[in-house]
């Protein structure tokens, strides 16, 4: 029999699941037995819940609330402010001009107030801001339209508003690239600068978008050790191992190779080994989906080639990275 991941992780924290209405359908079994929480892939975007102004379009996302309350699942919040999947109308001012700083965080007001507010007490936690920081660091903050027209204080208005909106909500500053140390200092500053300011913030997502070669376990720790010195929560937000390295730009593969998926359960392994030592600052661990059968890592980034980056195969059969995270806990 295969055991429970949820059940055997009580003692440590959260494992979820990123679902889109497909897969919420196609692997429901599987999430119902293994997963404890949610994160909807896409279907809370600005784009996909708000496409026009004053047009919200609540049912792929009220559809994922009522398939984790029904299964006992959390529910966490993906996202209230990217750079990315926004449409334009939210950066435009009258006349085709750019919107003005003013319109701008009216209607980030406006947005995060609603969508909040609709899942107050169902969702328990949001990514308010995702991937504000720029990856080649210096010291900026990513060029977005956010930025251009509302100014750096465009964080700290929605950490602000999404608080006013939903009091009890954890709210996170979500990232990637967490493992690069100059990044990361940068998202430190910040959220050290967001709490001077009283700024409502509790948690730092990391994203844990990773594969077979890196980061290494020393890194993850690194990550892990600084992050915590804020004194909030952490969580890993979206997690999957490319079974590829950095390097491997192959394309072609129908199935992963036997060494690819050993060298994949081994990175598991040590990664749900330090993940358990750092249980009392990481609540949760969310994978970036559930199952190989579907990853947003198919074409990406080399176009045609196909991944296999999670514990469960296309069957939703555990992998021998199952084994390794799920044997010998204490
Ligand atoms: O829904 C449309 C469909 O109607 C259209 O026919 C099709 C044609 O390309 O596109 C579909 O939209 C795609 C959408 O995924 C749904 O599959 C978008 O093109 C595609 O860009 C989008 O990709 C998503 C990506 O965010 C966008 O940046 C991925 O699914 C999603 O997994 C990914 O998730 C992000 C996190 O939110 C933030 N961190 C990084 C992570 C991975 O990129």
């Amino acid at each position: 029999p295969v055991p429970s991941l949820k059940e055997l992780y009580l003692p440590y924290f959260d494992i979820g699941a990123a679902v889109n209405l497909r897969t919420m359908e196609s692997q429901k079994e599987l999430l119902a037995a293994h997963y404890n929480s949610l994160t909807a892939e896409n279907d809370m975007k600005f784009e996909r819940i708000h496409p026009q102004e004053g047009v919200y379009a609540w049912e792929a996302a009220d559809r994922i609330a009522d398939f984790a309350a029904s299964n006992g699942m959390k529910l966490r919040g993906h996202t209230l402010v990217w750079h990315n999947q926004t449409p334009d109308w939210v950066f435009e001012g009258e006349g085709g001009a750019p919107a003005s700083r003013d319109t701008l965080l009216a209607r980030m007001k406006e947005h995060i107030t609603a969508v909040v507010s609709r899942y107050k007490g169902r969702v328990y936690g949001w990514d308010v801001v995702n991937e504000a920081v720029e990856d080649q660091s210096g010291d900026r903050l990513r060029q977005s339209k956010w930025l251009e027209l509302a100014g750096e204080d465009f964080i700290a208005n929605a950490f602000r508003f999404a608080h006013e909106a939903d009091p009890e909500a954890v709210l996170f500053y979500n990232d990637y690239n967490e493992c690069n140390p100059e990044k990361r200092d940068h998202i430190i500053r910040l959220v050290q600068s967001l709490q001077n300011q009283g700024v409502p913030i509790h948690g730092i997502g990391l994203q844990g978008h990773w594969n077979l070669h890196g980061p290494t376990i020393g890194m993850i720790r690194e990550a892990f050790e600084r992050y915590a010195e804020l004194g909030l929560q952490l969580q890993i937000t979206e997690l999957d191992i490319s079974v590829f390295d950095q390097a491997d730009r192959r394309t072609g593969l129908t199935a992963p190779s036997a060494e690819m998926i050993e060298r994949q359960a081994e990175r598991y392994e040590q990664i749900f080994g330090l993940f358990r030592e750092f249980k009392e600052v990481l609540t949760a661990v969310t994978f970036w989906g559930a199952a190989d059968d579907y990853t947003w890592l198919n074409d990406f980034p080399v176009r045609g080639r196909r991944n296999w980056p999670f514990v469960f195969d296309a069957n939703h059969q555990p992998k021998p990275a199952f084994w390794k995270i799920a044997n010998g806990l204490e």
